[in-house]
């Protein structure tokens, strides 16, 4: 897809997915009102909505129509906020900038970081409950309802422990290590802390639409390659990346002692790394027969990503 079109079509689809967040939020009122305000307070920053956005593209890649996939959407979108609200904690990667303003926990207090967290995930998944309501126009039918349960398992099992809570798990471990982090480890790392959720993001927007076994498989690794290479690139943005682009502080990885991707290879096998993986991502979307220039665009792009 061209330069010009692609940024006119990411511009677009990048204010609707922000349409329907907004959509799904909670209301800020009664008692709980300041941890309510803390979770949309860290939503409503921005973000590249990236997850939902693949999300979509998957759906529509495999034939699916209708709005059952805007809950899971919303839902992807406040597990990977709760993610980045809980990862800048203090006690945690302790950074006090995240999506161009202050954290969440540096501007209500640390407990309401923490509280926030918690809340997003759980209102993620009260919101990707709501998927089970027959929206307007549309029929629940025995098929649909199995594909939102499978969804479901999806998105609790890649947030969970064997996925993005695992990968943060070992990412924090790995701090205090005193050897050189083995590749291995770092793979496992990038693995679950990242590629989990876009993995989540991507077999949903598949299931929601009907994929089978097969294609769900290759929608597994496609989205791990690209989700290896996001963290890579990320880790290359922390050392060589500039903060007001990226909106998060620059040099964070170093400040805590992280043996990272581009620490154990440096800086230009990890970019070689970033784009044999997003190419590698490519040729697996080109098995599929259904639409995806943006698609394909959109993963291209990202190995030269700023922010
Ligand atoms: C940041 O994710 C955390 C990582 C997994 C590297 P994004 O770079 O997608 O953050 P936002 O959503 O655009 O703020
Ligand atoms: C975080 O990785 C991945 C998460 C699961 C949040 P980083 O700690 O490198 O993410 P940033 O650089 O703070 O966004
Ligand atoms: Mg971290
Ligand atoms: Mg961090
Ligand atoms: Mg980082």
């Amino acid at each position: 897809m061209e330069t010009q079109e692609f940024q006119r079509t990411l511009k677009q689809k990048t204010a609707d997915i922000e349409q329907i967040l907004v959509i799904y939020l909670p209301e800020e009122a009664g008692y709980q009102k300041t941890v309510i305000e803390a979770m949309n307070y860290s939503i409503l920053a921005g973000g590249k909505r990236l997850r939902p956005m693949l999300m979509q593209e998957c759906f529509t890649l495999f034939g699916g129509n209708g709005k059952i996939v805007e809950p899971f959407m919303a839902a992807i979108e406040m597990i990977h906020t709760y993610s980045l609200v809980h990862d800048d904690l203090p006690s945690m990667d302790n950074d006090e900038y995240r999506r161009g303003r202050k954290t969440t926990w540096s501007v209500y207090g640390e407990a309401f970081g923490i509280l926030a967290g918690d809340g997003l995930l759980n209102y993620a998944f009260e919101t990707a409950l709501q998927a089970f309501s027959v929206c307007e126009g549309e029929r629940m039918t025995p098929e649909r309802m199995l594909a939102v349960v499978e969804a479901l398992k999806l998105l609790g099992r890649k947030a969970g422990i064997y996925g993005m809570i695992g990968g943060q798990t070992a990412d924090i471990e790995a701090e205090e290590q005193k050897e050189a982090v083995r590749e291995e480890q770092i793979l496992f790392i990038h693995e679950h802390k990242t590629a989990a959720l876009i993995q989540a993001a991507m077999m949903i927007g598949a299931v929601l639409a009907g994929a089978g076994e097969a294609e769900l498989e290759a929608v597994e690794k496609c989205a791990y390659n690209i989700g290896i290479a996001f963290q890579i690139q990320d880790d290359i943005l922390d050392v060589e990346g500039d903060s007001k682009e990226l909106g998060k502080m620059v040099g964070s990885d170093a400040q805590n002692n992280k043996q990272t991707y581009v620490t154990i290879n440096g800086l230009e096998q990890s970019k070689a790394a970033v784009a044999a993986l997003s190419k590698e991502a490519v040729e697996i979307l080109n098995s599929f027969d259904g639409d995806h220039e943006f698609l394909e665009t959109l993963i291209l792009q990202l190995i030269h990503r700023r922010s």
